[in-house]
């Protein structure tokens, strides 16, 4: 794209920010849809956030990713912030409509998402969740609303318990337990979806993977939101297992996909975008 005295600009916002996909795949989808838009990265400390913020907001930054570690702290510098963003506590995308900004937590609604657009339904379903952190916190808030049984599991039960007791209003019976591999096995029997959002597994913890293999059937549906390795061993063992799997890269691409169509209002080109993600993640290695 040519670059003129029109063009606008997303960005992402965070530190460390330098290894992160979002310019490639976003990049990808403005020129895929002719959009005339350009996005970059930019390192900004704990301590230079709230400049930062005000600093998009004076030089009209159309839209902003968040990431690790304003998530949270980023929700002090915004005009407005959406429901689920508020109820999950973490803002990761953000739109400045004219000079309004506005916050927004589209993590849940892409890992949903990425389970559904793989083709795997969530209504009526179990849905076993691992982890209790920032990332579990915005999945389990979308899947109480979508399956039927939603299991928190988590090394730290009381995070576990207390996330399960704040979903309690949703559809969803929710329950949060100790990630232990007894309850792994109880719950895992009767489980139609697999989520992992602890982060064992993820690289250098190449070789680990939270759930013991032999527990993995071809029963269950297997979704990992690590995607450094790509292919991690719980990914690996479940495909073994016959389980159909979802990897990292598509909760990224789908969350990456609700934040495009929130800035653009034009629907997000999710092939290119997995594309310009993975030859990235390819040529890395
Ligand atoms: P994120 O924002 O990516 O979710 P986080 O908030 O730090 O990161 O959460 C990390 C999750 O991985 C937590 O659920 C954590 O469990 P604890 O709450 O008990 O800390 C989980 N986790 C990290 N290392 C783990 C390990 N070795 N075994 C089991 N769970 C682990």
């Amino acid at each position: 794209m040519t670059i003129s005295g029109k063009t606008r600009v997303c960005a992402i916002i965070g530190d460390p920010v330098q290894h992160s996909l979002s310019p490639v795949i976003h990049n990808a989808a403005f020129n895929e849809v002719g959009l005339n838009l350009v996005y970059v990265a930019f390192n900004v400390g704990v301590t230079e956030l709230k400049d930062a913020i005000l600093g998009a907001k004076t030089l009209g930054i159309h839209g902003l990713n968040i990431t690790m570690p304003h998530k949270h702290s980023v929700m002090n510098y915004l005009d407005k912030i959406n429901m689920t963003a508020k109820n999950i506590g973490a803002v990761n995308t953000i739109l400045n409509k004219n000079g309004i900004l506005i916050g927004y937590n589209t993590d849940g609604a892409g890992a949903m998402l990425a389970l559904k657009e793989n083709g795997i339904c969530t209504e009526e379903k179990k849905l076993v969740l691992l982890g209790a952190g920032g990332a579990a916190k915005a999945i389990a808030y979308q899947a109480a609303q979508e399956v039927e049984e939603l299991v928190i599991l988590n090394r730290t039960v009381e995070k576990a318990k207390q996330l399960a007791k704040i979903l309690h209003s949703f559809n969803a019976k929710v329950i949060g337990k100790m990630l232990s591999n007894n309850v792994l096995y109880k719950e895992l029997t009767t489980a139609n979806i697999l989520v992992n959002a602890t982060s064992v597994g993820m690289y250098p913890d190449n070789n680990n993977s939270p759930v013991p293999s032999d527990l993995l059937t071809s029963d269950l549906c297997v979704m990992d939101i690590i995607y450094n390795p790509l292919n991690t061993k719980l990914l690996n063992d479940a495909k073994y297992a016959g389980a159909k799997t979802v990897s990292g890269v598509d909760m990224l691409i789908y969350q990456g996909a609700v934040a495009f169509e929130i800035w653009t209002k034009c629907t997000a080109p999710v092939e290119v975008m997995k594309k310009a993600a993975l030859n990235e993640l390819i040529n890395r290695v």
